[in-house]
């Protein structure tokens, strides 16, 4: 049983009435379609909107929403030429796609890393951007590295004595990856890295035309003996890591190996760049201080993201880096964009430094623990022999291997066909995986959701 019916049906019921109209008819009003079906104002836009994407409606601002005709599709025509002048695609286009598909009405969502709308501050988010729009600085032009507002919010919440000149705001931690690797490092050259590591850094890497090089991470984090080796091997400068939670396997770096860690730097003269972005959803007892806050001579360049906590549409992220580095940064960011939009640095500030931003984040935290929990034991009765060997205390994903010989490609299409979508742990290894992993996540899914899921998943 697919959890959305409701908008499913409205869905078909819906294209009925526009392969029975011409295009331009004007569909009823959301009311007169609540009143006529007996659904939620909700379930209406969220059918719309997938008529929309499928091109069956649009919708005119202000006017309505009306039938359009599907996109004709030029059956015969030839692109072929365009493969030819483009040469060999030099990213992973699956990958990348897979990355930000959009799910289906009707399916369990259990492979997003955003959260879902009950735990986003939609409140809050609503007055901060009205209170962000009414300010005339939110029209005009910021200064490349972002508002003083937001720089000083970042600085002071890392660690004492972090300077808000060292910060550069950029939209999104995606973003920032892409902008670190670039300005790094030259096509060609090596980046370390944890195997396994999230997919959207392997994007990242690959966009830049580095080499990425896969360095094992147990519960520990990564093996700092490994990367020593591969750092000597390889000549690389450019090692990438998430000390505070690995996505997707959940380990956190040990204090042994994070003091190896900044041996290393320091002995081979590198880089590391620390990828934060769970900070905000880490639920554990224990403080994770971030490496960055022990590294006097700039060695490590921080990336913590907001759109983990808030919505993925607030596509605000922090770089935090020193000396030469920054100035790096600074010429990348100008080259691929200016600055990021002055309005919606406004309201992230407005949101960040409102006096109820604490208590959401105490709110995120507890559901997710709560999730987490739901989830792992729901498994471990509908799925005894998926095996999960580290528990996270940080972040939205579990990790689990599967039993030897499975296919995780088919496992992944196989609970597809059951209405829940998983991500394949194929996806999050530089090379090949060491053994058949799937990555369930909680974030985006309540927990009666979570339970109903799971039952599918038994089939
Ligand atoms: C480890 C990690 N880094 C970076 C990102 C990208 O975050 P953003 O939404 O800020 O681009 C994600 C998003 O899933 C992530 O999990």
């Amino acid at each position: 049983m697919f959890h959305d019916s409701a908008i499913t049906r409205l869905i078909a019921q819906l294209s009925e009435f526009v392969a029975a109209h011409p295009a331009g008819t004007q569909l009823p009003s959301t009311r007169e379609l609540r009143e006529r079906y007996r659904v939620s104002p909700v379930t209406v836009q969220k059918a719309i909107a997938q008529l929309a994407r499928a091109g069956l409606v649009a919708t005119r601002p202000g006017a309505g929403t009306f039938t359009s005709r599907p996109p004709t599709v030029l059956e015969h025509a030839d692109y072929s030429w365009q493969t030819l002048a483009l040469g060999q695609a030099s990213m992973n286009t699956d990958a990348a796609e897979r990355g930000t598909a959009v799910i289906e009405p009707g399916v369990y969502d259990l492979s997003s890393g955003y959260l879902d709308e009950t735990l986003q501050p939609t409140a809050l988010l609503a007055q901060a951007a009205s209170r962000a729009a009414r300010r005339p600085s939110s029209w005009s032009r910021p200064s490349l590295e972002g508002i003083d507002e937001l720089r000083q919010y970042f600085a002071q919440e890392v660690a004492a004595g972090v300077d808000p000149r060292n910060v550069l705001i950029t939209p999104g931690a995606q973003t920032a990856l892409v902008t670190c690797f670039r300005s790094f490092a030259r096509p060609g050259d090596t980046v370390l890295l944890e195997s396994p590591t999230y997919h959207g850094t392997l994007l990242a890497v690959q966009s830049a035309g580095l080499v990425p090089c896969g360095i094992p991470a147990d519960r520990d984090g990564i093996r700092t003996d490994l990367l020593g080796e591969a750092l000597t091997r390889t000549g690389a400068r450019l090692v990438y890591a998430q000390p505070r939670w690995l996505n997707p396997s959940g380990s956190r770096l040990s204090d042994e190996r994070r003091r190896h860690l900044h041996e290393l730097l320091e002995a081979r003269g590198a880089f590391l760049i620390e990828d934060d972005c769970a900070k905000d959803l880490d639920f554990g007892s224990s403080h994770f201080t971030p490496l960055v806050a022990d590294d006097p001579r700039g060695h490590v360049v921080y990336v913590r993201s907001i759109t983990k906590h808030n919505g993925p549409g607030l596509r605000i992220a922090a770089v935090i880096a020193r000396g030469p580095a920054i100035a790096r940064l600074r010429s990348a960011r100008t080259a691929e964009g200016f600055f990021v939009s002055s309005l919606l640095q406004h309201v992230a500030g407005e949101v960040l430094t409102s006096p109820t931003w604490e208590r959401h984040l105490h709110r995120v935290r507890k559901e997710l623990a709560r999730r987490r929990d739901v989830l792992i034991a729901a498994l471990a009765q509908q799925r005894p022999d998926w095996a999960l060997h580290i528990l996270p205390s940080c972040g939205v994903h579990l990790w689990y291997r599967l039993p030897e010989g499975s296919s995780e490609d088919r496992v992944v299409s196989e609970t597809a066909k059951l209405g829940v979508r998983i991500a394949s742990g194929k996806t999050y290894f530089p090379a090949e995986p060491p053994a058949p992993y799937v990555r369930i996540s909680y974030g985006s899914t309540p927990v009666d959701e979570l339970v109903a899921a799971t039952e599918n998943l038994a089939r």
